[in-house]
C-alpha cells in the first residue's frame, strides 16, 4: 500500500522530504500547499518531482491523506500543526517545533486534545552516529557521564541563515532556535536528560549592518567583491547579509544544567571557514568524541567517527559511519521511512513533541539570558505530557 501524504511548504527542506518520501518506496507526496508557487515549483523540478498545489484547505480537509508534513518557516509550524492535528492528520513537523515556548504548549495541548500523532523532525535521531552515542553512554563504559562539551561551527551562515526570513527575531526568534535545536536535542538524546537550567552569552559580530533591507545580491554593486554574495542565479536566498533589519546574533555561548546533575557547554558561530559538529560527552571512566565530515575545506576531516578514550589506558577505540550518503548522512530517509512505516503500522514510537518542546525552551531562554545581562533562567515545567518521546 502506498501512503499518501500532504505536504505544506515545498521549499528547499520540503521538496527534499518529499523525494525521500518517493526515493522510501512506501509512500508518495500526493498534494502540496505553498504560498509562493514559483518558488515552490523550482524547487521540486531540481529533483525531478511533480507534485499537484492545492489551496491550504484542501489538505486539511482531504481525509485520504495519511499524514502531513509541516516544512513552512518557523513561525508557522504552531498554527499548521494545530490545523492539521485538528482536522486528523498525523503530523511531521520541522524542527524547530515553534519559536516561543507558549507556541509548543499551545501543540502540546492540541495533541493532547485530539489524541493525534506529532512528530518532529529531528532527523540526526536517526542518524547512527548519534545513536550510537546514546548506546554508549546508557552502557556505562564510560562511567557516570558528567561533562558535555559541543561546538558547532556553522561555516554557511551567511548562505543558509542570513540571507532570508532566517536571520529576523520575529520570524526565528534567535538563531539557538533555528540551528541548535538539534545540537540541544541531541544532548537530551544522548544523556537521556533535559535540561534544567542554564546562562548564555552572545552578540552579533559579523552579520547585519547598515545596508537596505529591499538590498538583493544580484542587485548589489559590490556583487562581485562582497564576501557573503550569493553569486547563484538559481539560489533564491539573495537578501544582503548586512542589512539593517538582521536582528539574530551570529556567535553564542550556553552553559546548561541538566536535570540530573550533568554539566553542559555549547558554542554556535556562523562565520567559521569549515562547517561541522562536534560532541564530546565525559564520564567518570572516559570520554567520546563525535567528529562529522568536513567537505568545504579538503583533507581537513574526511571521515565521520566516534572515538574513545580510556582513563589509565592508553587504549583507543574508533567507530566510523557512512560519510558519503546525502540527507545528514542518510538521517533524513531514515527518520522519514521510519515515520511512514508507523504511518502504515499504527505505532508511533518515535513521537518525540516533548523533546521539540524542550529543546525549543532551551533556546529560547539562552536567548533571553544573552539579551537581557545573562541571568540564570530555569526551563518552565511541561503541561501536557501526551507521549514523553525522550
Ligand atoms: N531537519 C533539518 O535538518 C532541516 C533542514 C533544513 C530546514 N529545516 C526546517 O524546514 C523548514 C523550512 O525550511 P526551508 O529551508 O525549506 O525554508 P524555505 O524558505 O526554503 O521554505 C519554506 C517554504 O514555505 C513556504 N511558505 C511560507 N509561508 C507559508 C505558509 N503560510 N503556508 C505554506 N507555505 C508557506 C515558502 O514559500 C517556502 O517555499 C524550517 O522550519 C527549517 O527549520 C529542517
Amino acid at each position: 500500500m502506498m501512503l499518501k501524504i500532504g505536504l505544506l511548504g515545498a521549499g528547499w527542506r520540503g521538496a527534499w522530504l518529499a523525494h525521500e518520501v518517493e526515493k522510501s518506496g512506501l509512500g508518495r507526496v500526493v498534494a502540496a500547499h505553498d504560498t509562493n508557487r514559483p518558488f515552490a515549483e523550482t524547487m521540486l523540478k531540481r529533483l525531478d518531482l511533480k507534485i499537484p498545489f492545492v489551496e491550504r484547505e484542501s489538505i486539511l480537509n482531504d481525509a485520504s491523506l495519511d499524514g502531513v508534513i509541516v516544512a513552512t518557516p518557523d513561525d508557522c509550524h504552531r498554527h499548521d500543526a494545530c490545523d492539521l492535528l485538528r482536522s486528523g492528520r498525523p503530523v511531521l513537523s520541522e524542527k524547530p517545533m515553534a519559536i516561543h515556548i507558549e507556541d509548543c504548549d499551545a501543540m502540546l495541548k492540541v495533541q493532547h486534545e485530539t489524541g493525534q500523532s506529532l512528530q518532529i523532525g529531528f532527523n540526526l535521531r536517526f542518524h547512527p552516529l548519534y545513536q550510537k552515542m546514546r548506546e554508549i553512554a546508557a552502557s556505562g563504559k564510560l562511567g557516570k557521564i558528567t561533562t558535555v562539551w559541543v561546538r558547532h561551527f556553522v561555516g554557511l551562515g551567511g548562505d543558509f541563515y542570513f540571507h532570508d526570513w532566517h536571520s529576523v527575531r520575529d520570524k526565528s526568534t534567535s538563531l539557538l532556535l533555528q540551528k541548535a535545536t538539534h545540537d540541544f536535542d541531541v544532548i537530551h538524546f544522548v544523556t537521556g536528560a533535559y535540561t534544567r537550567r542554564l546562562v548564555a552569552l552572545g552578540n552579533r559580530a559579523y552579520y547585519g549592518g547598515d545596508r537596505d533591507n529591499e538590498l538583493t545580491c544580484p542587485a548589489c554593486p559590490d556583487l562581485h567583491t562582497c564576501p557573503e554574495a550569493n553569486r547563484n542565479p538559481d539560489n533564491p536566498r539573495n537578501e544582503c547579509a548586512f542589512r539593517k533589519e538582521i536582528d539574530v546574533e551570529d556567535n553564542e555561548m550556553v552553559l546548561l544544567e541538566l536535570e540530573n546533575g550533568i554539566l553542559a557547554n555549547y558554542s554556535q558561530c556562523h562565520f567559521t571557514p569549515d562547517y561541522h559538529r562536534n560532541y564530546v560527552f565525559i564520564g567518570t571512566k572516559g570520554r567520546m568524541e563525535s567528529f562529522e565530515p568536513m567537505r568545504r575545506v579538503k583533507g581537513w576531516q574526511d571521515d565521520c567517527r566516534i572515538e574513545i578514550l580510556y582513563r589509565n589506558s592508553t587504549e583507543r577505540e574508533t567507530i566510523r559511519f557512512d560519510s558519503e550518503s546525502p540527507g545528514h548522512g542518510g538521517a533524513d530517509i531514515r527518520m522519514i521511512e521510519n515515520w511512514l512505516a508507523a504511518l502504515r503500522d499504527g505505532v508511533f514510537d518515535r513521537e518525540n513533541p516533548i523533546a521539540g518542546r524542550q529543546s525549543v525552551a532551551v533556546g529560547c531562554l539562552a536567548a533571553e539570558s544573552l539579551r537581557n545581562g545573562n541571568p540564570w533562567m530555569s526551563l518552565p515545567p511541561v503541561l501536557y505530557d501526551h507521549k514523553k518521546g525522550m
